[in-house]
């Protein structure tokens, strides 16, 4: 179909977010689809076999093409199309959160050298508009924390543990027959995905370029009915919660955790596959944003919003990212407290841990629970042991006592007899 405004788009991939964008641009025909770029020579596709091309080198070097959309679920291969994009100047909009993240600090650079456009809003939330705000309305002024629920898969795995008493087991078959979940899980239960958008956040938000290792990451899939029994019996609910926060040293103290969330807590009412973020300014105040983090409509949505901006012009400004005169970067904060509760079917293989404070309860050979305030680097440095031992953990606010959570656990066990 000629577009109205005369511009043509290649697409790379033709899944969930590939087939959402052509639906969108077909009802709205702005731009015409030069070719779509796909892997799999014998899938049946609902398109014509011409609209199709098994060659990204058909697209990047045709010179008719205006701007590419990179939608495709490979992360190398993504890297190497939005970098030949890149190299010869062109733009290019993506959805590849870990691509992006892993390799931000060279795709900058790629931008600013070749004067070339990428844009990747669908990468972080789905629909919900987080990177053009904190571009547009928070490229100069400071932030205090942006924090939200970021991955729709494991929200929605969540949600059904606490309203509908489902196991972990029957929770993720749901989220999987309907598409909210992969095959493999692990990015999104294990909490990478969330770190890759955490990632991004605080590049925009902070100016910081964040390594995955500096990063206090721990996921869901070791969450038990007991752990959410004692979160109901508290009055609250474990989201997973990722976080980039300014604390009183001027440092930055990133994580994805399980959290236990209260009703006053816009978290507490983020449900099924939905996202929210909330994002706390030092002028501004707080503000929080909800919407579709995933799915083939929220997201083409998102990328046609970039591709609607990219065509007028738009570039992020990346405001907050160190200049090379000034390159002094935002430290990223271990020395913090953190209050965190853990249980494990493991307590054999619990390793010693520099807790500040530690209450341990429901201690048998098969179970163990604790609170526990440990200072985040030390948690950090431990996990990985921590992780040998199927240990749900996660971060408790600090006005529930220890005290409280064992009482909970007395209770949640005189229910369960
Ligand atoms: N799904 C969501 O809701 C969502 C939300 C936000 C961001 N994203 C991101 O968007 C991207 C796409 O996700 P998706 O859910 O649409 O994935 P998907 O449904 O699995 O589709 C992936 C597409 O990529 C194509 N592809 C894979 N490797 C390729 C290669 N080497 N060369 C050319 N094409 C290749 C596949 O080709 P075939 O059709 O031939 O198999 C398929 O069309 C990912 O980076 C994902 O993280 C997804």
């Amino acid at each position: 179909m000629k577009s109205k405004s005369g511009k043509r788009i290649g697409i790379f991939g033709f899944g969930c977010v590939g087939q959402g964008l052509h639906d969108v641009l077909q009802e709205n025909p702005h731009l015409e689809v030069a070719k779509i770029c796909v892997k799999d020579r014998e899938k049946l596709r609902t398109l014509p076999t011409d609209a199709f091309t098994y060659d990204p080198q058909e697209l990047l070097q045709d010179t008719s093409i205006d701007l590419f959309a990179e939608l495709i679920s490979d992360p190398k291969e993504a890297l190497l199309i939005v970098r030949q994009a890149l190299e010869a100047g062109k733009t290019i909009v993506s959805a590849n959160k870990k691509m992006i993240s892993e390799n931000l600090p060279e795709l900058v650079a790629l931008q600013e050298e070749f004067c070339g456009t990428l844009l990747y809003e669908a990468a972080v939330c789905g629909s919900i508009p987080i990177l053009r705000t904190l571009e547009a309305y928070y490229g100069t002024e400071p932030l205090q924390e942006v924090s939200g629920i970021l991955n729709g898969s494991s929200n929605y795995i969540l949600t059904k543990l606490d309203a509908e008493g489902l196991s972990y087991e029957q929770a993720l078959a749901e989220a999987q027959a309907l598409g909210f979940a992969e095959a493999d899980p692990t990015l999104d239960v294990g909490g990478y995905d969330a770190l890759h958008k955490i990632s991004l956040i605080a590049a925009h938000a902070f100016g910081a370029l964040v390594k995955p290792e500096q990063v206090l990451r721990a996921g869901i899939q070791h969450i038990s009915k007991k752990d959410i029994n004692l979160a109901q019996v508290l009055g609250g609910r474990f989201r997973l919660v990722a976080s980039a926060k300014i604390n009183a040293h001027n440092r930055l103290e990133l994580q994805v955790l399980p959290t236990l969330v209260f009703p006053d807590s816009e978290l507490y009412y983020v449900e099924a596959e939905f996202n929210g973020v909330a994002l706390h300014a030092k002028y501004a105040g707080s503000q929080f944003l909800k919407g579709r983090g995933a799915g083939s409509h929220p997201t083409g949505s998102a990328v046609w919003a970039d591709v609607s901006a990219a065509l007028a012009g738009y570039k992020y400004s990346y405001a907050k990212l160190p200049k090379e005169e000034e390159p002094v970067q935002l430290k990223i904060e271990g020395e913090d407290e953190l209050q965190v509760y853990l249980r494990t079917p493991r307590p054999e293989l619990l390793p010693q841990l520099p807790w500040l404070q530690l209450t341990s309860f429901g201690v048998d050979s098969r179970n163990a629970q604790l609170v526990g305030t440990i200072l985040r680097k030390d948690l950090l440095a431990h996990l990985p042991a921590l992780k040998q031992t199927a240990a749900f953990i996660a971060q408790l606010p600090s006005y529930i006592s220890a005290n409280q959570a064992v009482n909970a656990s007395c209770q949640v066990l005189e229910e369960l007899v």
